[in-house]
């Protein structure tokens, strides 16, 4: 395994019983914690076999299920997989969960699906977006769809410390694919902890020529004015919707892509 991805395991280990928990508690309080941009953009899933790609500890996964799809999720960390099973039993719902580099995962993995998900501060934990989408392309049945919800990557080219400030500062180049190491982890769902992980930054471009080189045809990609998350000092402007008070409906946060096989 890349020694860069090997270091991102264990870093991840470190959030799983964190993240369990909170994503237990808003369910106690909430059936379904996709975002509606989402449930909007997938439309009608039930009966659909799908697999969640980066599933961390289950949270969006059980949400899918509970849409109607058949789930499957793929996530690097053993922790995380422990913790989602556990999610699963919690609320009686049948999953199938694999622990796999997503890298290496399609050169061993047969099976395939009508549907691949991934969402919310995934992809840029890896390095390879060729390799991403070859086995996007793998996993999928002739027909079938993949769906991206991602954080946009005009926002993550920003200074996160001066958030709270409501500035916005450049500290990570949007082109490149620039790699860069921090010495903690977390922050949208769990605290913050210490421990070495790896991010590579990316363009819309370079995602989105990925998946066409892999053969894949875009149905849609669609930016949005609001965060999945308080990144510091954000207002809630609808539940689950974050935006910062000074540029509200100015500026893209998320995004999403469609393409199909
Ligand atoms: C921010 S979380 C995604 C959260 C997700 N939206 C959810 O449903 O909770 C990113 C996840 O990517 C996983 N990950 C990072 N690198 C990976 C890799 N090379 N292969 C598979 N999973 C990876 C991490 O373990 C982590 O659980």
């Amino acid at each position: 395994m890349n020694p860069y991805i090997l270091a991102n395991k264990a870093a991840w280990n470190l959030l799983a019983k964190d993240h369990y928990l909170e994503f237990k508690r808003r369910y106690s309080l909430k059936d379904n914690l996709l975002s509606p941009d989402i449930i909007k953009e997938l439309g009608d899933i039930r009966g659909q076999s799908l697999i969640h790609l980066q599933c961390n500890t289950g949270s969006d996964t059980l949400s899918l299920s509970r849409l109607g799809a058949t789930v499957s999720a793929v996530d690097l960390a053993p922790d995380n997989l422990i913790y989602a099973k556990k999610l699963f039993d919690d609320f009686k719902t049948s999953g199938t969960f694999y622990e796999a580099d997503l890298m290496e995962f399609g050169d061993t993995h047969s099976q395939k699906y009508d549907i691949v998900f991934t969402s919310e501060g995934a992809i840029g934990w890896l390095p390879d977006f060729n390799k991403w989408a070859q086995t996007i392309k793998k996993l999928l049945k002739p027909g079938g769809f993949f769906y991206l919800y991602e954080i946009h990557p005009f926002f993550l080219m920003f200074d996160e410390d001066a958030f709270p400030n409501q500035e916005l500062n450049i500290k990570y180049p949007y082109f490149g694919r620039q790699m860069d190491r921090s010495e903690t982890i977390g922050g949208y769902a769990a605290q913050t902890r210490q421990g070495v992980s790896y991010y590579w930054m990316y363009s819309i471009s370079e995602v989105v020529n990925a998946l066409i080189n892999a053969g894949l045809k875009i149905e849609f990609i669609n930016e949005f004015d609001h965060l999945c998350y308080n990144a510091g000092n954000m207002i809630e402007t609808k539940p689950g919707e974050y935006q910062f008070q000074k540029w509200i409906g100015k500026m893209p946060l998320m995004f999403s892509i469609k393409a199909t096989l």
